[in-house]
């Protein structure tokens, strides 16, 4: 190796590193954009699920909860909430149904929403949909 560290060597080295970067940026950009249709699971949106992501942005779930972390801490998150409740839709319909709990002084509760059974089983549908997504074990607990 030669004992000069010549202005031709850095020159080499500063536009070989920075081409190497430059395509290892686009490697990674086109590898993302290709995987990412696979993680949403866009082939599981039914009408059903679209109307509760509707009724979810009607009511304003997010101005109190989180939903894949995105959202208010106020209430808690529910990305995960179908699998929390034992994989069932019918028992996130019946917890909305039931509220407000005032059993508990002090406790939160979630108000009523009133809604239809098509709007509950909609937003049902919606949240055992985003439970679904790959989101690479994220919440990192079952508790969210
Ligand atoms: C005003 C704040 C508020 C809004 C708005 C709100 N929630 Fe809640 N929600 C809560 C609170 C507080 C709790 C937990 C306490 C309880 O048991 O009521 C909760 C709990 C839940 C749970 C059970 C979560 C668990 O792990 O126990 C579900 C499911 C839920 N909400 C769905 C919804 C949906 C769907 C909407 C929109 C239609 C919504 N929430 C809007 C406050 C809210």
């Amino acid at each position: 190796m030669s004992e000069v560290f010549t202005k031709s060597m850095a020159r080499n080295i500063y536009y070989g590193g920075s081409l190497f970067f430059v395509f290892l940026f686009l490697a990674l950009t086109f590898d993302t954009m290709k995987t990412l249709p696979q993680q949403d699971n866009r082939a599981a949106i039914t009408p059903q699920v679209a109307l509760g992501k509707r009724v979810w942005e009607e009511n304003n779930c997010i101005g109190c909860h989180t939903l894949l972390g995105e959202g208010a801490y106020f209430a808690p998150e529910l990305g995960n909430v179908y699998k929390r409740f034992g994989n069932s839709t019918e028992a996130i319909k019946a917890f909305i149904r039931s509220r407000p709990a005032n059993g508990i002084p002090g406790r939160r509760s979630m108000p009523q929403f009133n809604l239809s059974e098509e709007e509950l089983e909609g937003v049902a549908q919606f949240l055992k949909y985003t439970s679904e997504i790959k989101t690479q074990n994220w919440p990192p607990n079952i508790q969210g």
